[in-house]
Parts: C-alpha cells; structure tokens; sequence
C-alpha cells in the first residue's frame, strides 16, 4: 500500500471513528471549512498527501559547515517546499482525531497556528537571490514564535479530554491518541530543529556550533547545567536538594544538539530529586543519598544513567509513566495558565509529560530512554544518544 493511500484509509477510518466518538459533542462552526477558505482548505489536504522529506543528519553537519549565500539559498527553497507539507499532515491529523479531541479550543487554537504557518510559506513568492532568503528566515522566526506554546496547548486539550472520560480510563487505553500525541510531538521537534538550524546558521557563529548542533558537546558539562538548573527548582519548592555526583571525562565531547541534551536530563534529574526528596523528606538524622549520574561513552552510543533511590515505581505503574499527562505530582499543574507559562515547564512536577518527550528527543537522533526501577528502592534511567552518525530523521 503507498503512503499517500495509506494515510488516506487512516483518515477515513479516524473520520469515521471520530463521528462515532464524538457525535454528541462536535461544535458547530469548529471546522476547517467552517474557519478557513476553501482554496486553503484544499491546498492543505492536497499537501497532506505529499510525502514529507526526512533530512539526514549527517548531511545537517555538513551541508551547515559552509553557509555560503547559495547554502543558504539552498536550504530556504528546501524549507519552502518541505515546511507546508510537514505541516499539513499535522493539520490534516489534528482535524480528524478522535474522542472529540479535535473539538477542543486549545486543539484549535494549535490546528489554527500551523494552517497560519502553512498560508505564511504557501504565500511566499520565489526565493531566488539573498534578499529573497532574507525576507524567508524573517518569517521562519515569526513561524518559530508563532509555536512556541504548542506541547502545553495541546496538552491542556489532552486533560480535558481525560476529565471528561472515566477515572478509568488511562491514555494507554486510547491508544490512538497516545500514538497521535507520539507523532505529533515527533514531527515538531523535527520542524523546530529544520528551522532553527536554518536560522541559527544566520547567527554569528558560535566556537564549534554549525547551527544548533555543537561538534564538541560535552555531555558531562551539559548535565551539570542540567543539575544546577533542576536543583534550584527543588530547592526553591522543598527548600532542600538532594546531591547529584557526576562521574565521566568533562573533557569527552561528541556531536550533538546541546539544547536537547539539557532538555533531557533536566527531566530525568528532576524526577529523581523529586523522589528522594519526598522519600526522605523529614528525615532531619539522614542525608538523602545523592544521585548518580553517569556518562559512558561508547562506539555507537553515548549513554546517560541517572540513578536514585527515591523508592522506585510499581511494577504496574510502569507503562502510564510513558504517557501523556500521566503524573503522580501532589498539585497537577493549572492548565489554566498555559498561555502564559512559555516553553518548558517551571515546576518540579506536574505536567506529566516530561519522560514522553524526552525520550522523542532521544529517538529523534536516533537514541532511546529507557526506565528501570526496583519498587522500594529506586529507579536507573538510561538515556542512550546515538553518536550521530547516520541516523535518518524518523517521520511520523
Ligand atoms: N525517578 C523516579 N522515581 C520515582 N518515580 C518516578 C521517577 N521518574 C518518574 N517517575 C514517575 O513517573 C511519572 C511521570 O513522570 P514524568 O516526568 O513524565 O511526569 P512528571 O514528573 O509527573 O511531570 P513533568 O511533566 O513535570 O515532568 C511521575 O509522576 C512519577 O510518578
Ligand atoms: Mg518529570
């Protein structure tokens, strides 16, 4: 079966499943067609069924090591072709999910930014010489902008969704829209990382970056600030942070978008501080153990365990942990104020999606997060990170 087939029995199915769901519940008026013109409306769904462009990773590296003006003429009529199709399949995805979820305002607030984003670069003329290309990354910044809040806005849809079905009823058994929610995140981080590259080749170039990625990062110098940042959260939430001990070479450095890297074991240190902080809380005899990080580096990986030993998670517990919004946090975070919460979360706990997307950044590259705990002592993440090499962009 083709792809373009393929998503076509996708959608019909979802569209049939979604007027199933939800029929009750779909509004009046909260269409595409209902919003948006009818010539947008076609170009979107005929762009949905384009195949989008996976980009080697390696030919990243590459291609940004020289950003002469042709590079980058180059790479603005790549983005120009490649952006509206990646995001018409979002949109086109977004329209037709099921359980109503495609209803929600903050869902259609998301769906309205990429059909905005998708109107911006069907509507640029041709891009032939600098000051064309100049005019295009002006734009690329204000799509970037323009997207910021999408992971809390879409999450903010996702629990109302779960407030209205059962107590029950756990996203794992909804498995359409976890897979959705996967791909989803998937494909931004994708887009964020294209564009971003794109831009920050216009920077002035920063000692051995080639756009976002830094030829010599180093994991160890990464993961302190990581800690540094993760600690002073806890500390400012239980007035006490437990410590994490580093071991591996600072000097050790490999390929890598040091942006993401953070992002990552950012989550993964706040989880432990948070389990050990609540486990030996009150315990004023008693040094809460320090968690261990450590970097091994391989041939093929570069790996990150973070361990603690903050009690572990129940055996079965274990598959909600990789689930949207699933969280054990005492106060679960106001989705009220996600307009105004930026990017990235600033407490602790709470949102529930801090290991689901780390570990896309981690598979994104070609790597993978795993979790293992002992239930009643503690819990080893692995973050694996391939060594870039020749991974190809994943495409949902
Ligand atoms: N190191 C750990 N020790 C014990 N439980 C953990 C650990 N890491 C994760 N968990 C469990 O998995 C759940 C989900 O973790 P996740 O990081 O995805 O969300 P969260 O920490 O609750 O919220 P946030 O999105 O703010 O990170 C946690 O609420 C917690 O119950
Ligand atoms: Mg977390």
């Amino acid at each position: 079966m083709t792809s373009a087939v393929a998503f076509a029995n996708g959608m019909a199915r979802a569209v049939t499943r979604a007027t199933n769901a939800t029929q009750s519940t779909v509004q009046q008026g909260s269409r595409l067609v209902d919003n948006w013109a009818r010539e947008v409306v076609d170009d979107i769904f005929g762009h949905a069924l384009k195949k989008q462009t996976g980009v080697a990773l390696k030919y990243m590296l590459d291609f940004g090591a020289n950003p002469f003006e042709r590079q980058l003429i180059l790479s603005a009529q790549f983005l120009h072709k490649e952006l509206p199709v990646r995001l018409a399949h979002r949109v086109a995805e977004l329209e037709n999910l099921p359980y109503g979820l495609s209803t929600k305002s903050s869902v259609l607030k998301v769906r309205d930014w990429y059909v905005e984003s998708f109107k911006d670069l069907r509507g640029f003329g041709s891009l032939k010489d600098a000051v064309d290309e100049q005019k295009f990354t002006e734009m690329l910044r204000s799509i970037y902008r323009r997207h910021a809040n999408v992971v809390p806005m879409m999450a903010k849809g996702v629990s109302e969704l779960r407030r209205e079905l059962s107590q029950q009823t756990l996203l794992t058994e909804i498995p359409e829209i976890h897979h959705f929610l996967d791909g989803f995140y998937l494909s931004r981080i994708g887009i964020r990382i294209l564009i971003g590259q794109h831009i920050a080749l216009h920077e002035p170039s920063k000692n051995n970056h080639i756009g976002l990625i830094s030829t010599k990062c180093s994991p160890v110098q990464v993961a302190q600030d990581s800690i540094n940042d993760a600690r002073s959260i806890c500390m400012r939430e239980y007035g006490a942070a437990p410590e994490v001990t580093v071991y591996g070479d600072p000097n050790f450095t490999f390929p890598y978008v040091p942006s993401h890297l953070h992002h990552m074991v950012f989550e993964l240190v706040k989880n432990s501080l948070r389990a050990v902080q609540d486990r030996f809380d009150g315990e004023d005899d008693m040094e809460p153990p320090p968690i261990r990080l450590v970097v091994a580096e391989g041939g093929e990986d570069v790996t990150i365990k973070v361990s603690d030993e903050g009690g572990g998670i129940p055996r079965s517990g274990m598959p909600r942990i990789w689930t949207y919004l699933y969280s054990t946090a005492k106060h679960s975070v106001a989705m009220e104020s996600v307009e105004e919460a930026g990017e990235g979360p600033v407490v602790l706990a709470g949102y529930g999606y801090g290991l689901p997307i780390s570990r896309l950044y981690a598979r994104y590259f070609g790597g993978d997060l795993q979790i293992i705990s002992m239930e009643g002592y503690g819990t080893d993440a692995y973050l694996h990170l391939n060594r870039l090499g020749n991974s190809q962009e994943p495409l949902p």
